[in-house]
């Protein structure tokens, strides 16, 4: 897959025909969707970037002076990437858990954009005061203990129990993935997560036609949290995934392929 870089940001831009932005979760990068791009890329133009800190795209000197870190931040970054490569066409975005909090700030952005939303392992809802004092603890453990520290306790929870157990490679691969994290690609991720604003109530107004996907075995955000962004997003359907965790499309690809390509030849 070749790696292009633009305005210090790192992307793959693979295929042709419509164009799907995908965007990875924390901490990961844009080898996330490797499958996909794999998979997909023969029918339809797929765009991976590295979110700012994460992989090989840097955070700009100017946000890190300021501190100040966003959902919209990364939205308008992923934006500038499509502007910069001439797709002026509204594109599917495609965002896993912070992908998809971003894509959600993509949509509130920039609306007519989006051709559809794909919303996977996600949530709409803003982070709890509990959820948000673990961010602090984790700003804190980075700075203190490093990203390692994260990794190990974030990686069991990541995949599904028996893929962790039986599935070594795959732990591996995520392992890898979360190496090339940058401290302050965590740093700002933990604190746009934190003070990232409720979406609840841009459901209801999203036109575009919208998958939901979530592995049945997700430990990081409940199942219950995509039933109730299908309720309330007008033109939605919702997909399950047996037997995967937070990284359904990892762990199980060509059923996460399988049910992209079904929604897209449906739009
Ligand atoms: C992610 O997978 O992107 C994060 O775990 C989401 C979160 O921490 O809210």
């Amino acid at each position: 897959m070749q790696n292009n870089k633009h305005n210090q940001l790192s992307y793959i831009d693979q295929g042709q025909g419509t164009p799907i932005l995908f965007i990875h979760g924390y901490p990961l990068s844009k080898k996330l969707w490797e499958e996909q791009i794999e998979g997909l890329s023969s029918q339809f133009r797929c765009i991976a970037p590295d979110l700012r800190g994460y992989g090989q795209s840097a955070l700009l000197a100017a946000q890190v002076e300021k501190q100040h870190f966003s959902m919209d931040m990364f939205a308008e970054d992923c934006a500038n990437l499509l502007t910069d490569l001439g797709i002026r066409e509204p594109v599917v975005v495609t965002g896993l858990s912070m992908g998809g909090y971003i894509s959600l700030a993509f949509y509130k952005l920039y609306p007519n954009r989006v051709r559809s939303l794909v919303l996977t392992a996600t949530r709409a809802g803003a982070d709890s005061l509990e959820a948000q004092n673990n961010r602090d603890k984790a700003v804190d453990t980075v700075t203190h203990s490093g990203s390692r520290a994260i990794f190990e306790a974030m990686l069991p929870k990541l995949i599904s129990p028996s893929a962790y157990a039986n599935k070594p490679e795959l732990v591996k691969r995520v392992e890898g993935i979360m190496d090339e994290a940058t401290h302050e690609g965590i740093v700002a991720s933990l604190l746009a997560m934190k003070t990232r604003p409720d979406s609840t109530l841009l459901l209801p107004n999203i036109t575009c036609p919208s998958l939901i996907i979530h592995g049945a075995d997700d430990q990081i955000i409940p199942i219950t949290e995509a039933q109730s962004m299908h309720n309330s997003i007008p033109e939605a359907e919702l997909v399950i995934i047996e037997k995967a965790g937070h990284l359904p499309n990892l762990e199980q690809p060509d059923t996460y392929n399988q049910v992209l390509q079904r929604f897209l030849r449906s739009l």
